[in-house]
Protein backbone atom coordinates (compact mmCIF):
# COMPACT_ATOMS: atom_id res chain seq x y z
CA UNK A 1 0.00 0.00 0.00
CA UNK A 2 1.43 3.12 -0.77
CA UNK A 3 1.56 5.60 2.03
CA UNK A 4 -0.54 8.50 -0.18
CA UNK A 5 -1.25 10.51 3.32
CA UNK A 6 2.42 11.25 4.05
CA UNK A 7 2.14 14.84 2.77
CA UNK A 8 -0.60 15.74 4.86
CA UNK A 9 0.96 18.65 6.42
CA UNK A 10 -1.27 18.39 9.74
CA UNK A 11 -3.03 15.07 10.50
CA UNK A 12 -6.46 15.17 11.72
CA UNK A 13 -9.33 12.86 13.03
CA UNK A 14 -10.83 13.25 9.22
CA UNK A 15 -7.75 12.20 7.82
CA UNK A 16 -7.23 9.00 9.98
CA UNK A 17 -10.99 8.14 8.51
CA UNK A 18 -9.86 8.44 5.25
CA UNK A 19 -6.95 6.73 5.36
CA UNK A 20 -9.19 3.77 7.23
CA UNK A 21 -11.74 3.88 3.90
CA UNK A 22 -8.83 4.14 1.61
CA UNK A 23 -6.90 1.10 3.30
CA UNK A 24 -3.87 2.68 4.01
CA UNK A 25 -2.56 1.50 7.60
CA UNK A 26 -2.12 4.09 10.59
CA UNK A 27 0.92 4.33 12.20
CA UNK A 28 0.70 5.44 16.14
CA UNK A 29 3.51 5.47 19.22
CA UNK A 30 3.86 6.95 22.27
CA UNK A 31 5.95 10.23 23.23
CA UNK A 32 6.33 12.01 26.70
CA UNK A 33 8.45 14.60 26.04
CA UNK A 34 9.64 17.34 23.31
CA UNK A 35 13.20 15.56 22.07
CA UNK A 36 11.46 12.21 21.33
CA UNK A 37 8.18 13.55 19.79
CA UNK A 38 10.48 15.76 17.54
CA UNK A 39 12.00 13.01 16.38
CA UNK A 40 9.35 10.86 15.92
CA UNK A 41 6.62 13.61 14.26
CA UNK A 42 9.78 14.54 12.03
CA UNK A 43 9.60 10.61 10.94
CA UNK A 44 6.10 11.00 9.69
CA UNK A 45 4.22 9.36 12.51
CA UNK A 46 0.29 9.66 11.96
CA UNK A 47 -0.69 9.50 15.99
CA UNK A 48 1.56 10.36 18.69
CA UNK A 49 0.18 9.27 21.91
CA UNK A 50 1.12 10.79 25.53
CA UNK A 51 0.00 7.88 27.25
CA UNK A 52 -0.53 6.87 30.74
CA UNK A 53 2.17 4.53 30.33
CA UNK A 54 4.49 7.56 31.25
CA UNK A 55 3.66 6.36 34.64
CA UNK A 56 5.68 2.99 33.92
CA UNK A 57 8.37 3.89 31.41
CA UNK A 58 9.03 7.77 32.76
CA UNK A 59 8.27 7.50 36.58
CA UNK A 60 9.12 3.40 36.68
CA UNK A 61 6.13 2.95 38.37
CA UNK A 62 5.08 -1.10 38.05
CA UNK A 63 1.48 0.20 37.19
CA UNK A 64 -0.60 3.04 35.52
CA UNK A 65 -2.42 3.89 38.60
CA UNK A 66 -0.19 6.41 40.26
CA UNK A 67 0.56 9.38 37.63
CA UNK A 68 -1.73 12.26 37.70
CA UNK A 69 -3.85 14.82 35.42
CA UNK A 70 -1.30 17.38 36.73
CA UNK A 71 1.67 14.75 35.27
CA UNK A 72 -0.37 14.01 31.97
CA UNK A 73 -0.61 17.58 31.20
CA UNK A 74 3.34 18.21 31.69
CA UNK A 75 4.10 15.45 29.17
CA UNK A 76 1.15 16.38 26.77
CA UNK A 77 2.73 20.15 26.88
CA UNK A 78 6.11 19.03 26.08
CA UNK A 79 5.07 17.27 23.33
CA UNK A 80 2.48 19.94 22.04
CA UNK A 81 5.80 21.55 21.61
CA UNK A 82 7.45 19.55 19.66
CA UNK A 83 4.75 18.57 17.22
CA UNK A 84 4.18 19.54 13.70
CA UNK A 85 2.63 16.86 11.75
CA UNK A 86 0.94 14.29 14.19
CA UNK A 87 -2.30 14.07 15.74
CA UNK A 88 -1.52 13.97 19.33
CA UNK A 89 -3.81 11.81 22.16
CA UNK A 90 -3.59 12.40 25.76
CA UNK A 91 -4.41 9.86 28.11
CA UNK A 92 -6.90 10.48 30.84
CA UNK A 93 -5.48 9.39 33.81
CA UNK A 94 -6.79 6.86 36.87
CA UNK A 95 -9.37 8.67 38.79
CA UNK A 96 -9.96 11.40 36.41
CA UNK A 97 -13.00 10.24 34.42
CA UNK A 98 -13.94 6.61 35.89
CA UNK A 99 -17.75 7.45 37.05
CA UNK A 100 -18.31 11.01 37.25
CA UNK A 101 -19.00 13.03 33.77
CA UNK A 102 -18.53 16.13 35.01
CA UNK A 103 -15.13 15.34 36.04
CA UNK A 104 -14.47 13.59 32.56
CA UNK A 105 -15.13 16.75 31.21
CA UNK A 106 -13.15 19.36 33.52
CA UNK A 107 -10.44 16.58 33.22
CA UNK A 108 -10.65 16.68 29.78
CA UNK A 109 -10.99 20.65 29.22
CA UNK A 110 -7.60 21.05 31.47
CA UNK A 111 -5.87 19.13 29.19
CA UNK A 112 -7.24 20.59 26.09
CA UNK A 113 -6.66 24.10 27.44
CA UNK A 114 -3.21 23.64 29.37
CA UNK A 115 -1.52 21.23 26.79
CA UNK A 116 -2.87 22.63 23.73
CA UNK A 117 -3.32 18.69 22.60
CA UNK A 118 -5.90 17.80 20.27
CA UNK A 119 -7.71 14.58 21.07
CA UNK A 120 -8.10 12.83 24.70
CA UNK A 121 -8.36 8.71 25.17
CA UNK A 122 -10.75 6.91 27.85
CA UNK A 123 -10.42 3.46 29.05
CA UNK A 124 -13.58 0.94 29.18
CA UNK A 125 -17.14 0.70 27.33
CA UNK A 126 -20.64 1.35 27.83
CA UNK A 127 -20.11 1.78 31.91
CA UNK A 128 -18.03 4.98 30.82
CA UNK A 129 -20.25 5.88 28.04
CA UNK A 130 -22.27 9.09 29.99
CA UNK A 131 -18.41 10.07 30.20
CA UNK A 132 -17.55 9.71 26.87
CA UNK A 133 -20.96 11.73 25.53
CA UNK A 134 -20.61 14.48 28.20
CA UNK A 135 -16.78 14.78 26.65
CA UNK A 136 -17.73 14.84 23.17
CA UNK A 137 -20.29 17.24 23.57
CA UNK A 138 -17.73 19.81 24.38
CA UNK A 139 -16.37 19.59 21.15
CA UNK A 140 -13.48 17.14 22.63
CA UNK A 141 -12.80 14.57 20.32
CA UNK A 142 -12.69 10.90 21.96
CA UNK A 143 -10.13 7.84 20.94
CA UNK A 144 -11.80 5.05 23.02
CA UNK A 145 -9.60 1.90 24.54
CA UNK A 146 -10.90 -1.51 25.35
CA UNK A 147 -9.80 -5.15 25.90
CA UNK A 148 -6.68 -4.96 28.04
CA UNK A 149 -6.82 -2.02 29.79
CA UNK A 150 -4.03 -1.18 32.22
CA UNK A 151 -6.37 0.97 34.64
CA UNK A 152 -8.47 -1.61 35.53
CA UNK A 153 -5.18 -4.04 36.07
CA UNK A 154 -6.32 -4.38 39.63
CA UNK A 155 -9.44 -6.05 38.36
CA UNK A 156 -8.27 -8.59 36.03
CA UNK A 157 -5.47 -9.34 37.94
CA UNK A 158 -2.89 -10.04 35.08
CA UNK A 159 -1.61 -8.50 31.97
CA UNK A 160 -2.55 -11.85 29.81
CA UNK A 161 -5.29 -11.77 26.30
CA UNK A 162 -8.51 -10.50 27.02
CA UNK A 163 -11.91 -11.66 25.67
CA UNK A 164 -10.57 -15.29 24.62
CA UNK A 165 -14.06 -16.57 25.57
CA UNK A 166 -17.08 -15.53 23.66
CA UNK A 167 -19.12 -13.65 26.69
CA UNK A 168 -16.33 -11.38 26.88
CA UNK A 169 -15.69 -11.33 22.92
CA UNK A 170 -19.51 -10.39 22.14
CA UNK A 171 -19.47 -7.55 25.74
CA UNK A 172 -16.21 -6.25 23.47
CA UNK A 173 -17.81 -5.86 20.47
CA UNK A 174 -20.82 -4.29 22.33
CA UNK A 175 -18.36 -1.79 23.69
CA UNK A 176 -16.77 -1.14 20.42
CA UNK A 177 -20.56 -0.37 18.75
CA UNK A 178 -21.70 2.09 21.29
CA UNK A 179 -18.22 4.07 21.40
CA UNK A 180 -18.36 4.40 17.64
CA UNK A 181 -22.24 5.62 18.11
CA UNK A 182 -20.86 8.27 20.68
CA UNK A 183 -19.26 9.45 18.12
CA UNK A 184 -15.86 8.45 18.96
CA UNK A 185 -12.71 9.01 16.33
CA UNK A 186 -10.96 5.77 16.90
CA UNK A 187 -10.73 2.56 19.30
CA UNK A 188 -7.51 1.37 20.66
CA UNK A 189 -7.99 -2.50 21.14
CA UNK A 190 -5.45 -4.17 23.74
CA UNK A 191 -4.24 -7.76 23.79
CA UNK A 192 -7.01 -9.54 22.19
CA UNK A 193 -7.05 -12.40 19.38
CA UNK A 194 -6.96 -11.40 15.90
CA UNK A 195 -9.96 -13.23 14.81
CA UNK A 196 -11.79 -10.52 17.12
CA UNK A 197 -9.92 -7.41 16.00
CA UNK A 198 -10.90 -8.64 12.37
CA UNK A 199 -14.52 -8.29 13.56
CA UNK A 200 -14.30 -5.23 15.34
CA UNK A 201 -12.25 -3.49 12.60
CA UNK A 202 -14.64 -5.14 9.86
CA UNK A 203 -17.69 -4.31 11.98
CA UNK A 204 -16.75 -0.61 12.86
CA UNK A 205 -16.48 2.35 10.44
CA UNK A 206 -13.61 4.28 12.93
CA UNK A 207 -10.39 3.31 12.57
CA UNK A 208 -9.35 0.08 14.87
CA UNK A 209 -5.92 0.81 16.14
CA UNK A 210 -4.23 -2.48 17.40
CA UNK A 211 -1.68 -3.83 20.53
CA UNK A 212 -1.16 -6.98 20.62
CA UNK A 213 -4.45 -7.58 18.46
CA UNK A 214 -2.77 -9.13 15.13
CA UNK A 215 -2.57 -7.77 11.63
CA UNK A 216 -6.90 -7.15 10.82
CA UNK A 217 -6.42 -3.77 12.75
CA UNK A 218 -6.27 -0.67 10.48
CA UNK A 219 -3.99 0.27 12.48
CA UNK A 220 -0.36 -0.30 14.96
CA UNK A 221 0.80 1.56 18.21
CA UNK A 222 3.42 0.98 20.51
CA UNK A 223 5.20 2.07 23.44
CA UNK A 224 8.30 4.21 22.37
CA UNK A 225 10.69 2.53 25.33
CA UNK A 226 9.56 -0.84 24.46
CA UNK A 227 9.93 -0.46 20.09
CA UNK A 228 12.89 1.46 20.77
CA UNK A 229 14.75 -1.41 23.11
CA UNK A 230 15.29 1.29 25.86
CA UNK A 231 12.87 -0.85 28.40
CA UNK A 232 14.61 -4.54 28.24
CA UNK A 233 12.76 -6.15 31.04
CA UNK A 234 9.21 -6.05 28.56
CA UNK A 235 9.32 -8.74 26.43
CA UNK A 236 5.88 -9.94 25.34
CA UNK A 237 5.21 -11.80 21.87
CA UNK A 238 3.41 -9.00 20.48
CA UNK A 239 6.31 -6.67 20.44
CA UNK A 240 8.57 -5.97 17.94
CA UNK A 241 11.94 -4.13 18.83
CA UNK A 242 13.29 -1.49 16.07
CA UNK A 243 16.64 -0.69 17.89
CA UNK A 244 18.52 -1.71 20.94
CA UNK A 245 19.11 2.04 22.37
CA UNK A 246 19.62 0.03 26.17
CA UNK A 247 23.06 -1.02 24.32
CA UNK A 248 23.77 1.79 22.68
CA UNK A 249 23.07 4.04 25.81
CA UNK A 250 25.40 1.67 27.55
CA UNK A 251 28.13 1.51 24.98
CA UNK A 252 28.01 5.57 24.82
CA UNK A 253 28.22 6.15 28.38
CA UNK A 254 31.01 3.59 29.26
CA UNK A 255 33.00 4.89 26.43
CA UNK A 256 32.00 8.65 27.95
CA UNK A 257 33.17 7.49 31.44
CA UNK A 258 36.46 6.06 30.55
CA UNK A 259 37.48 9.55 28.45
CA UNK A 260 36.95 11.11 31.41
CA UNK A 261 39.20 8.82 33.90
CA UNK A 262 41.80 8.79 31.34
CA UNK A 263 41.79 12.48 30.70
CA UNK A 264 41.17 12.09 26.92
CA UNK A 265 37.83 14.23 26.85
CA UNK A 266 38.09 17.09 26.89
CA UNK A 267 40.66 17.91 24.43
CA UNK A 268 42.22 21.14 23.62
CA UNK A 269 39.91 21.33 20.71
CA UNK A 270 36.66 20.77 22.94
CA UNK A 271 38.12 23.40 25.34
CA UNK A 272 38.41 27.43 25.06
O1 LIG B 1 -0.60 4.40 27.79
C1 LIG B 1 -0.30 3.82 26.74
O2 LIG B 1 0.87 3.79 26.30
C2 LIG B 1 -1.36 3.16 26.00
C3 LIG B 1 -0.96 2.29 24.85
C4 LIG B 1 -0.47 0.98 25.37
C5 LIG B 1 -2.05 2.11 23.87
O3 LIG B 1 -2.50 3.29 26.32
Amino acid sequence: MSTRFSDIRRVTTHQLQAMKNAGEKISMLTAYDYSMAKIIDAAGIDIILVGDSASNVMAGNETTLPITLDHMIYHATSVVNAVERALIVVDIPFGSYQGNSQEALRSSIRIMKESGAHSVKMEGGIEIRESIDRVLSAGVPVMGHLGLTPQSIYKFGTYTVRAKDEVEANKLLDDAMALEESGCFALVIEKVPAALTKKVSEQLNIPIIGIGAGSYADGQVLVMHDMLGINKEFNPRFLRRYADLHSIITGAVEEYISDIKSESFPNKKESY
